[in-house]
């Protein structure tokens, strides 16, 4: 009999579609309805990070996919007490904690947990309070794994940006790699659930969904990047008909 293959869960991360709303201040494109698109197409959750400058998702999105979804809500979150009281308000089915910088372009490293352990612990703990399970977003670190291990969260989400940013110089892919395979194996011998993501695409994830114990990878821009390419000839030739028909 064929072996049946394995899922992984595909969390899709929709800060992109706000970034692009945002830049005219309106509700176009729709963050919630954009959510229902990929939620309909088969995303398995929808992921989010209310950054504390709230660069691209909004408070009010939160509130919205939280009420509108019928598939789970991954709430990335840093270390911060503003963002963890809309994390106890809104509930979501998990929170990503993920360090974040003012400055970054988008969420540069892995959480440094040893240093912060206790800090982290306290944010798991009161996120459980509310029923919110935490993954921890780190680097393919030993050392990463252990500190998240003691501080009660359910699980980590590797960060993947040194792996992608490898992926096209064979050494360096197969270095980053090994990282990864080795981190998740003593992740999930501790009892840690496996996540990946970041810079994850189309040609690199191959390799990662090859390490078994990977039951879930959060993707947003190269989704969101393909979707565009995939769907501007559909938007002209609509803009092109309704321009027809007005005539
Ligand atoms: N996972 C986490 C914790 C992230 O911070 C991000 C980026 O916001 C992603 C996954 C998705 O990364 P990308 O947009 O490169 O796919």
């Amino acid at each position: 009999m064929a072996e049946k293959k394995r899922e992984i869960a595909l969390g899709v991360n929709i800060d992109h579609v706000a970034t692009l709303r945002n830049a005219r201040g309106e509700n176009d494109p729709s963050v919630l309805e954009l959510a229902k698109v990929a939620e309909a197409a088969g995303a398995d959750l929808i992921t989010v990070h209310l950054r504390e400058d709230r660069r691209h998702i909004q408070d009010g999105d939160i509130e919205e996919l939280k009420k509108h979804l019928h598939i789970p809500l991954n709430f990335e979150m840093a270390l911060s007490h503003e963002i963890l009281a809309v994390a106890k308000k809104i509930e979501p089915t998990t929170a990503c904690i993920v360090p974040e910088r003012r400055e970054e372009v988008t969420t540069e490293g892995g959480l440094d947990v040893v240093q912060q352990k206790e800090r982290v612990k306290e944010f798991v703990k009161e996120l459980l309070a509310v029923g919110t399970e935490s993954f921890l977003f780190i680097e393919p670190d030993l050392k990463a794994v252990h500190a998240a291990k003691e501080t009660g969260a359910k699980g980590i989400e590797f960060h993947t940006g040194a792996y992608a940013r490898a992926f096209r110089n064979n050494l360096k892919r197969a270095e980053s790699l090994s990282r990864l395979i080795e981190a998740s194996r003593e992740a999930h011998s501790l009892g840690l659930e496996v996540h990946a993501g970041h810079g994850l695409n189309y040609h690199n994830l191959a390799p990662i969904c090859a390490i078994d114990e990977v039951v879930e990878l959060n993707i947003g821009h190269a989704i969101i990047a393909r979707s565009l390419a995939t769907g501007l000839s559909a938007a002209i030739r609509a803009m092109k008909e309704t321009m027809r028909q007005a005539l």
